[in-house]
Protein backbone atom coordinates (compact mmCIF):
# COMPACT_ATOMS: atom_id res chain seq x y z
CA UNK A 1 0.00 0.00 0.00
CA UNK A 2 1.41 3.37 -0.98
CA UNK A 3 1.59 5.67 2.52
CA UNK A 4 2.79 9.27 1.71
CA UNK A 5 4.10 11.51 4.45
CA UNK A 6 4.03 14.80 2.73
CA UNK A 7 1.75 16.75 0.50
CA UNK A 8 4.07 17.21 -2.45
CA UNK A 9 4.63 13.87 -3.40
CA UNK A 10 1.38 13.01 -2.87
CA UNK A 11 0.05 15.19 -4.77
CA UNK A 12 2.83 14.43 -7.37
CA UNK A 13 1.84 11.14 -7.45
CA UNK A 14 -2.44 11.86 -7.83
CA UNK A 15 -1.33 14.50 -10.84
CA UNK A 16 0.34 11.26 -12.65
CA UNK A 17 -2.54 9.14 -11.52
CA UNK A 18 -5.41 11.35 -12.94
CA UNK A 19 -2.91 11.74 -15.85
CA UNK A 20 -3.75 8.07 -17.15
CA UNK A 21 -7.23 8.66 -16.93
CA UNK A 22 -7.85 7.40 -13.55
CA UNK A 23 -10.62 8.85 -10.84
CA UNK A 24 -9.79 9.66 -7.54
CA UNK A 25 -12.52 9.63 -4.20
CA UNK A 26 -11.10 10.32 -1.13
CA UNK A 27 -12.07 9.73 2.57
CA UNK A 28 -10.65 12.43 5.13
CA UNK A 29 -10.78 10.94 8.66
CA UNK A 30 -8.57 11.43 11.96
CA UNK A 31 -7.59 7.34 11.71
CA UNK A 32 -7.87 5.25 14.61
CA UNK A 33 -10.67 3.64 11.67
CA UNK A 34 -12.83 1.04 12.04
CA UNK A 35 -15.81 -0.71 10.31
CA UNK A 36 -17.84 2.80 9.54
CA UNK A 37 -14.53 4.10 7.98
CA UNK A 38 -14.16 1.12 5.76
CA UNK A 39 -17.89 1.41 4.81
CA UNK A 40 -16.95 4.98 2.98
CA UNK A 41 -13.59 3.45 1.58
CA UNK A 42 -15.84 0.34 0.28
CA UNK A 43 -18.50 3.60 -1.11
CA UNK A 44 -15.44 4.67 -2.86
CA UNK A 45 -14.20 1.78 -4.48
CA UNK A 46 -17.23 1.68 -5.78
CA UNK A 47 -17.39 4.82 -7.67
CA UNK A 48 -13.75 5.66 -8.80
CA UNK A 49 -10.58 3.62 -9.39
CA UNK A 50 -8.45 5.11 -6.53
CA UNK A 51 -9.15 6.07 -3.08
CA UNK A 52 -7.36 8.67 -0.84
CA UNK A 53 -7.64 8.30 2.78
CA UNK A 54 -6.17 10.62 4.92
CA UNK A 55 -5.16 10.15 8.77
CA UNK A 56 -4.63 13.15 10.38
CA UNK A 57 -5.67 14.24 13.84
CA UNK A 58 -6.57 17.99 13.11
CA UNK A 59 -5.30 19.93 16.16
CA UNK A 60 -7.52 22.99 15.51
CA UNK A 61 -10.80 21.47 15.41
CA UNK A 62 -10.17 20.80 19.03
CA UNK A 63 -12.09 22.36 21.57
CA UNK A 64 -10.95 20.21 24.15
CA UNK A 65 -7.04 19.94 25.12
CA UNK A 66 -7.80 16.85 26.61
CA UNK A 67 -9.49 15.34 24.05
CA UNK A 68 -6.89 16.03 21.13
CA UNK A 69 -4.15 14.23 22.91
CA UNK A 70 -6.67 11.30 24.64
CA UNK A 71 -7.37 11.04 20.92
CA UNK A 72 -6.55 7.42 20.00
CA UNK A 73 -3.61 7.41 17.36
CA UNK A 74 -3.35 3.77 15.54
CA UNK A 75 -1.79 4.14 11.91
CA UNK A 76 -0.19 1.14 11.96
CA UNK A 77 -3.50 -0.94 12.79
CA UNK A 78 -5.33 1.33 10.49
CA UNK A 79 -3.43 0.90 7.29
CA UNK A 80 -3.12 -2.91 8.42
CA UNK A 81 -7.13 -2.43 8.23
CA UNK A 82 -7.09 -0.48 4.64
CA UNK A 83 -5.16 -3.19 3.41
CA UNK A 84 -7.74 -5.88 3.90
CA UNK A 85 -10.26 -4.04 1.70
CA UNK A 86 -7.28 -3.41 -0.99
CA UNK A 87 -3.57 -3.43 -0.98
CA UNK A 88 -3.49 -1.64 -4.98
CA UNK A 89 -5.90 1.23 -4.95
CA UNK A 90 -6.12 2.71 -1.27
CA UNK A 91 -3.55 5.92 -0.61
CA UNK A 92 -2.95 6.35 2.29
CA UNK A 93 -2.09 10.77 3.08
CA UNK A 94 -0.68 10.84 6.83
CA UNK A 95 0.52 14.15 7.05
CA UNK A 96 2.41 15.92 10.50
CA UNK A 97 1.09 18.97 11.86
CA UNK A 98 3.85 20.62 10.19
CA UNK A 99 2.83 19.33 6.70
CA UNK A 100 -0.44 20.94 6.86
CA UNK A 101 -0.23 24.14 9.08
CA UNK A 102 3.38 24.81 9.13
CA UNK A 103 4.76 26.65 12.24
CA UNK A 104 0.74 28.50 12.13
CA UNK A 105 -1.55 26.01 13.72
CA UNK A 106 -4.45 28.04 13.27
CA UNK A 107 -8.05 27.39 11.40
CA UNK A 108 -9.85 30.12 9.11
CA UNK A 109 -12.53 31.83 10.27
CA UNK A 110 -15.87 30.44 7.95
CA UNK A 111 -19.37 31.74 8.01
CA UNK A 112 -22.08 29.17 6.35
CA UNK A 113 -25.27 30.15 6.23
CA UNK A 114 -25.61 29.96 9.68
CA UNK A 115 -25.10 26.36 9.80
CA UNK A 116 -22.26 26.87 12.22
CA UNK A 117 -24.13 27.75 15.44
CA UNK A 118 -26.28 25.20 15.54
CA UNK A 119 -26.05 22.22 17.72
CA UNK A 120 -22.23 20.86 17.75
CA UNK A 121 -21.61 24.56 16.72
CA UNK A 122 -23.46 25.83 19.53
CA UNK A 123 -21.56 23.36 21.84
CA UNK A 124 -18.11 22.67 20.48
CA UNK A 125 -16.39 26.56 20.17
CA UNK A 126 -14.63 27.01 16.97
CA UNK A 127 -14.82 23.40 16.08
CA UNK A 128 -16.23 24.13 12.27
CA UNK A 129 -14.12 26.45 11.81
CA UNK A 130 -11.35 23.99 12.64
CA UNK A 131 -12.99 20.99 10.18
CA UNK A 132 -13.69 23.78 7.35
CA UNK A 133 -9.71 24.72 7.62
CA UNK A 134 -8.86 21.12 7.01
CA UNK A 135 -10.97 19.46 4.97
CA UNK A 136 -10.36 22.43 2.25
CA UNK A 137 -6.74 22.45 2.84
CA UNK A 138 -7.08 18.57 1.80
CA UNK A 139 -9.23 18.92 -0.95
CA UNK A 140 -6.27 21.35 -2.23
CA UNK A 141 -4.05 19.01 -1.76
CA UNK A 142 -5.66 15.79 -3.13
CA UNK A 143 -8.07 17.56 -5.47
CA UNK A 144 -10.49 14.38 -6.38
CA UNK A 145 -12.81 13.84 -8.34
CA UNK A 146 -15.27 12.44 -5.11
CA UNK A 147 -14.87 13.41 -1.55
CA UNK A 148 -17.16 11.20 0.94
CA UNK A 149 -18.54 12.19 4.47
CA UNK A 150 -20.61 9.97 6.85
CA UNK A 151 -23.97 11.00 7.75
CA UNK A 152 -22.88 9.55 11.34
CA UNK A 153 -21.33 13.50 11.59
CA UNK A 154 -24.52 15.08 9.76
CA UNK A 155 -23.89 18.58 10.54
CA UNK A 156 -20.37 18.38 9.48
CA UNK A 157 -21.58 16.48 5.91
CA UNK A 158 -24.37 19.73 5.59
CA UNK A 159 -20.88 21.96 6.16
CA UNK A 160 -19.32 20.46 3.94
CA UNK A 161 -21.55 20.97 1.20
CA UNK A 162 -21.64 24.89 1.93
CA UNK A 163 -17.70 24.63 1.86
CA UNK A 164 -17.40 23.69 -1.45
CA UNK A 165 -20.22 25.66 -2.74
CA UNK A 166 -19.21 28.97 -1.41
CA UNK A 167 -15.52 28.42 -2.27
CA UNK A 168 -16.62 26.75 -5.63
CA UNK A 169 -14.57 23.74 -5.22
CA UNK A 170 -14.64 21.22 -7.92
CA UNK A 171 -15.87 17.82 -6.35
CA UNK A 172 -18.57 15.78 -5.87
CA UNK A 173 -19.70 14.75 -2.36
CA UNK A 174 -21.16 11.68 -1.65
CA UNK A 175 -23.17 11.24 2.23
CA UNK A 176 -22.97 7.86 3.43
CA UNK A 177 -25.68 5.97 5.84
CA UNK A 178 -24.36 5.43 9.24
CA UNK A 179 -22.39 2.16 9.85
CA UNK A 180 -23.47 0.77 13.55
CA UNK A 181 -22.55 -1.72 15.84
CA UNK A 182 -25.00 -5.07 16.35
CA UNK A 183 -26.53 -3.66 19.17
CA UNK A 184 -26.99 -0.10 17.51
CA UNK A 185 -24.26 2.02 18.59
CA UNK A 186 -23.14 3.98 15.69
CA UNK A 187 -19.70 2.86 14.76
CA UNK A 188 -16.85 5.86 16.28
CA UNK A 189 -13.31 5.77 16.85
CA UNK A 190 -14.18 7.15 20.76
CA UNK A 191 -16.29 4.10 21.60
CA UNK A 192 -13.04 2.51 22.10
CA UNK A 193 -12.15 4.73 25.25
CA UNK A 194 -15.71 3.54 26.81
CA UNK A 195 -15.31 1.48 30.05
CA UNK A 196 -17.21 -1.94 29.92
CA UNK A 197 -20.28 -0.19 31.65
CA UNK A 198 -20.86 2.29 29.62
CA UNK A 199 -20.12 0.72 26.85
CA UNK A 200 -23.19 -1.75 27.92
CA UNK A 201 -25.27 1.43 28.30
CA UNK A 202 -24.51 3.30 25.29
CA UNK A 203 -26.94 1.66 22.90
CA UNK A 204 -29.36 3.17 24.52
CA UNK A 205 -29.01 6.10 22.09
CA UNK A 206 -30.06 4.90 19.13
CA UNK A 207 -32.89 2.63 20.47
CA UNK A 208 -34.30 6.11 22.01
CA UNK A 209 -33.95 7.67 18.66
CA UNK A 210 -35.96 4.74 17.00
CA UNK A 211 -38.10 5.64 19.49
CA UNK A 212 -38.77 9.14 18.85
CA UNK A 213 -39.05 8.83 15.80
CA UNK A 214 -41.80 6.54 16.02
CA UNK A 215 -43.38 9.40 18.62
CA UNK A 216 -42.73 12.13 15.94
CA UNK A 217 -45.39 10.26 13.35
CA UNK A 218 -48.20 11.75 16.00
CA UNK A 219 -46.46 14.48 18.48
CA UNK A 220 -44.81 17.82 18.59
CA UNK A 221 -41.02 18.23 18.21
CA UNK A 222 -41.31 19.86 21.49
CA UNK A 223 -43.55 16.79 23.30
CA UNK A 224 -40.80 14.39 21.47
CA UNK A 225 -37.89 16.28 23.40
CA UNK A 226 -39.29 16.72 26.20
CA UNK A 227 -40.00 12.93 26.48
CA UNK A 228 -36.12 12.15 25.30
CA UNK A 229 -35.13 14.64 28.02
CA UNK A 230 -37.04 12.61 30.54
CA UNK A 231 -35.68 9.00 29.45
CA UNK A 232 -32.40 10.01 29.88
CA UNK A 233 -32.79 11.25 33.44
CA UNK A 234 -33.74 7.57 34.28
CA UNK A 235 -30.13 6.48 32.91
CA UNK A 236 -27.73 7.12 35.48
CA UNK A 237 -24.60 6.19 33.44
CA UNK A 238 -25.46 8.55 30.07
CA UNK A 239 -25.87 12.53 30.12
CA UNK A 240 -27.95 14.25 27.67
CA UNK A 241 -26.36 16.90 26.43
CA UNK A 242 -28.98 18.04 23.64
CA UNK A 243 -31.69 16.31 21.42
CA UNK A 244 -33.12 18.29 18.68
CA UNK A 245 -35.49 17.71 16.04
CA UNK A 246 -33.92 20.29 13.39
CA UNK A 247 -34.78 20.78 9.79
CA UNK A 248 -32.15 18.48 7.46
CA UNK A 249 -31.25 21.92 4.99
CA UNK A 250 -31.25 24.55 7.61
CA UNK A 251 -30.34 22.63 10.71
CA UNK A 252 -32.69 25.22 12.46
CA UNK A 253 -34.58 23.64 15.33
CA UNK A 254 -38.06 22.68 14.18
CA UNK A 255 -40.89 25.24 15.80
CA UNK A 256 -44.42 23.66 13.95
CA UNK A 257 -43.92 20.95 11.32
CA UNK A 258 -44.58 21.48 7.96
CA UNK A 259 -45.45 18.52 5.38
CA UNK A 260 -43.18 20.55 2.54
CA UNK A 261 -39.88 19.85 4.62
CA UNK A 262 -37.61 17.20 5.83
CA UNK A 263 -36.63 16.70 9.67
CA UNK A 264 -33.43 14.90 11.44
CA UNK A 265 -33.35 14.10 15.35
CA UNK A 266 -29.73 14.86 16.56
CA UNK A 267 -28.58 13.77 19.84
CA UNK A 268 -25.52 14.13 22.00
CA UNK A 269 -24.62 12.07 24.92
CA UNK A 270 -21.84 11.83 27.58
CA UNK A 271 -21.27 8.64 28.41
CA UNK A 272 -18.72 9.40 31.45
CA UNK A 273 -16.39 11.62 29.69
CA UNK A 274 -16.78 10.47 26.35
CA UNK A 275 -18.97 12.26 24.30
CA UNK A 276 -21.60 10.13 21.56
CA UNK A 277 -23.44 11.95 18.78
CA UNK A 278 -26.01 10.33 16.55
CA UNK A 279 -28.85 11.61 14.30
CA UNK A 280 -31.63 9.69 12.54
CA UNK A 281 -33.76 10.64 9.44
CA UNK A 282 -37.46 11.29 10.62
CA UNK A 283 -40.24 11.41 8.30
P1 LIG B 1 -13.53 11.01 11.69
O1 LIG B 1 -14.31 11.17 12.94
O2 LIG B 1 -12.35 10.11 11.67
O3 LIG B 1 -14.53 10.55 10.57
C1 LIG B 1 -14.12 10.43 9.24
C2 LIG B 1 -15.34 10.20 8.37
O4 LIG B 1 -15.92 8.94 8.72
C3 LIG B 1 -16.42 11.27 8.57
O5 LIG B 1 -17.00 11.61 7.32
C4 LIG B 1 -17.42 10.57 9.47
O6 LIG B 1 -18.73 11.06 9.36
C5 LIG B 1 -17.31 9.14 8.96
N1 LIG B 1 -17.78 8.17 9.94
C6 LIG B 1 -17.33 8.02 11.21
N2 LIG B 1 -18.05 7.07 11.84
C7 LIG B 1 -18.98 6.64 10.94
C8 LIG B 1 -20.04 5.67 10.99
N3 LIG B 1 -20.28 4.98 12.09
N4 LIG B 1 -20.79 5.49 9.88
C9 LIG B 1 -20.55 6.23 8.75
N5 LIG B 1 -19.58 7.14 8.66
C10 LIG B 1 -18.80 7.35 9.72
O7 LIG B 1 -15.01 13.46 10.80
C11 LIG B 1 -13.79 13.54 10.95
O8 LIG B 1 -12.99 12.44 11.20
C12 LIG B 1 -13.03 14.84 10.84
O9 LIG B 1 -13.86 15.89 11.28
C13 LIG B 1 -12.51 15.14 9.41
C14 LIG B 1 -13.65 15.28 8.40
C15 LIG B 1 -11.55 14.04 8.96
C16 LIG B 1 -11.73 16.48 9.44
O10 LIG B 1 -10.67 16.43 10.31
Amino acid sequence: MKKFLNKTELSYHITSLKAKGLSVGFVPTMGALHNGHLSLVNKGLSQTDIIVVSIFVNPTQFDNQEDLVKYPRTLDADVELLKTVSDTTIIVYAPTVEDIYGDNIESQSFTFDGLEHEMEGAFRDGHFDGVGTIVKRLLEIVKPNYVYFGEKDFQQLQIIRKLVELNDIPVKIVGCSIHRAEDGLAMSSRNARLTPEHRTRAPFIYKTLKTAKTKFGTKSAQKVTEWVEVQFKKQPLLELEYFIIADTTTLKPVKRKSTKKTYRAFIAVYAGDIRLIDNIALK
